[in-house]
């Protein structure tokens, strides 16, 4: 399904309350909630509205486990441009989320040691029952997470090249496309596909044509987030902007 709201804030409101209820539903019921997130400029009012409620209406992350979809290759996570910085930020320093219960994606490993290291990322997602909720943004060249054009169904964590378009897009934050990392480690197509939810959010003009082509192209990996429309756990939250190009 897809629901428009009339701006991106009024969106990451009610995308922030619904991952809230997740969160205090299963408190209630003693158990975690396992959530997958996203970085960019998509999230960040939605993550900055869930600081407003912990810090306002006594919301608590102690049951809380996150599992980050992405970060570059490699990186950093001191760096400013790393999602460990990001999400610190953005999100983790101002809850009380316990820190053994962050996950991001490991920049800084060597080479040879990534396919055991992301073997391992998906078995702790397993192990804790799976992802109760993922959250997607989407980039112009279609992907989620980092997951580029030519990207299989079933993949994994894996690391992958960006697209040129992807390093474009990010050129801003790096000073310069040619700083921007080639490669990434990202969760799969097949690893955000078996999160109990999904929701992908999108705003603005600029996000108009990708959007309309994951909801009403034809399937294919050309443009991996078409693949969402396999799911019906799947909802596009997205403003009037970005379904703007919808029929
Ligand atoms: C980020 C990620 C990417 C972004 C996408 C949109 O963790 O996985 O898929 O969601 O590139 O980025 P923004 O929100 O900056 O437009």
């Amino acid at each position: 399904p897809v629901t428009v709201y009339p701006d991106e804030h009024i969106a990451s409101v009610k995308v922030a309350h619904r991952v809230a209820d997740l969160i205090r539903g299963k408190q209630r019921q003693g158990e975690r909630a396992v959530l997958g997130l996203a970085t960019g400029a998509t999230p960040v009012e939605m993550y900055a509205e869930l600081v407003r409620l912990h810090r306002e209406e006594g919301l608590g992350f102690q049951n809380v486990v996150t599992f980050n979809l992405d970060e570059y290759y490699p990186m950093s996570p001191t760096a400013a441009q790393s999602y460990v910085t990001f999400m610190n930020e953005n999100l983790f320093d101002h809850i009380d989320i316990p820190k053994e219960n962050i996950h991001i994606p490991d920049g800084t490993l060597s080479k040879d040691e990534i396919v055991a290291y992301c073997l391992a990322y998906e078995r702790k997602i397993e192990e804790l029952n799976g992802l109760d909720l993922q959250i997607l943004g989407i980039g112009r060249t279609g992907h989620i997470g980092f997951n580029e054009p030519g990207s299989a169904p079933n993949s994994g964590t894996r690391l992958v090249t960006l697209d040129d378009l992807t390093r474009r897009d990010a050129s801003r934050d790096f000073g310069g496309k040619e700083n921007v990392p080639t490669k990434a480690i990202t969760m799969g197509i097949g690893t955000i596909f078996k999160a109990r939810e999904i929701i992908l959010m999108a705003w603005s003009q600029k996000k108009a044509p990708i959007i309309k082509k994951a909801v009403e192209g034809e399937i294919s990996s050309d443009v991996p987030a078409t693949y969402l429309q396999l799911s019906d756990k799947v909802e596009f939250v997205l403003d009037m902007d970005a379904a703007s190009a919808l029929t």
